[in-house]
């Protein structure tokens, strides 16, 4: 049967979810009307807010009764996520966002830089007032970690030889790592240190599943349904797993075209590449490894008390992964 979204994951949650939106919302405060005016456009526009959903389906999969104090932790993950989000699309140099223009092309790179770093500042002020010394070390240590994955995302631009390897610790630092604090962190102010690590191992599957599944459709989906551009991957030269799996099931022609794509960049080849990928049986590939990654996801879990919030985020984990199928 398919899986509902508000009746199977939002649920057990649904006012907690409410009380948190609304704390994303009040939560951002400054003087500086250009800070508002940015922050408001990204934020308002919504966004799947699978992050602070998952933060909060945690904290009860822990055993947690009163949300209060989670429900503001994922309302701080949410804000960064929101902040990596204004980054990632100068770096990206992407126009479409949650259906409407980036901040970057709204305002410019500058604006959404700054403004950017201001989402994440005032996510760790936040933090501060959860009063939780282990949590802010987790946070301080699990934020670098984010940005070292965009650098090391960087340094792979345009490089064809990137391996497998290298795109795995890619996405585990961009993706996996913020829904790894989303969930760990979840744990650790519940107080239940014995979850810690199985919400972390959950967490980081689950990201990984959700990074290949992103970059598949990247190449097979359209920005009415994704509210971002299709091809943006291509044009930047980024060696995402749907063209490293092309590289190795093509010989010849097709693989000079995938190979001169990454390391040239922009959309002139666009079409033929997106043929070459669909047709080489790399799409198969990636959703095979989306599949494992969420396999491994479901197991970790199972160290968790069987509970209608450990089905629920099963739940998400499953729906994620429908994206593709
Ligand atoms: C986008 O994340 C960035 C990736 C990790 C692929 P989401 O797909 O969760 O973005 P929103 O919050 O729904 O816009
Ligand atoms: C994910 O990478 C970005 C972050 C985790 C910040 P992408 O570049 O693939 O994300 P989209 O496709 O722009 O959302
Ligand atoms: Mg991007
Ligand atoms: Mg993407």
């Amino acid at each position: 049967m398919a899986i509902d979204f508000k009746q199977d994951i939002l649920a057990p949650v649904a006012s907690d979810f409410a009380a948190m939106d609304t704390f994303i919302n009040e939560g951002i405060t400054s003087k500086v009307a250009l800070v508002m005016s940015v922050s408001k456009h990204v934020v308002e526009a919504g966004g799947k807010r699978m992050r602070p959903i998952m933060c909060l389906l945690a904290a009860k999969a822990c055993g947690a009764e009163d949300l209060e104090s989670h429900r503001k932790l994922a309302a701080i993950i949410e804000m960064l996520h929101t902040a990596t989000l204004v980054h990632d699309d100068v770096v990206d140099e992407s126009s479409l966002r949650r259906g409407r223009p980036t901040a970057n092309a709204t305002w410019n790179n500058q604006t959404a830089v700054l403004v950017g770093d201001f989402l994440i500042s005032r996510a760790f002020d936040l933090l501060v007032d959860l009063n939780n010394m282990t949590l802010l070390k987790d946070f301080s240590t699990g934020t670098c970690e984010i940005a070292e994955g965009e650098v090391l995302q960087l340094q792979a631009q345009h490089q064809p030889d990137t391996t497998e390897q290298t795109y795995l610790d890619i996405i585990h630092g961009k993706t996996s790592r913020l829904f790894e604090l989303a969930t760990e962190g979840a744990a650790i102010l519940a107080d239940t240190p014995q979850y810690r690590e199985p919400m972390r191992v959950f967490a980081g599957h689950f990201g990984n599943a959700f990074q290949i599944i992103d970059d598949i459709l990247d190449y097979t989906s359209d920005a009415e349904t994704l509210g971002k551009n299709i091809g943006d991957d291509l044009m930047e030269g980024k060696p995402t797993l749907p063209l490293i799996s092309a590289l190795q099931k093509t010989t010849a022609e097709e693989h000079d075209i995938v190979r001169l794509s990454i390391a040239t960049g922009g959309t002139a080849q666009l079409q033929r590449v997106i043929e070459i990928v669909q047709n080489c049986g790399a799409l198969d590939y990636c959703r095979q490894r989306a599949t494992e990654e969420t396999q491994a996801a479901l197991e970790a879990l199972d160290a968790l008390p069987n509970t209608p919030y450990r089905q629920a985020l099963v739940n998400l984990t499953q729906l994620a992964l429908n994206r593709i199928q």
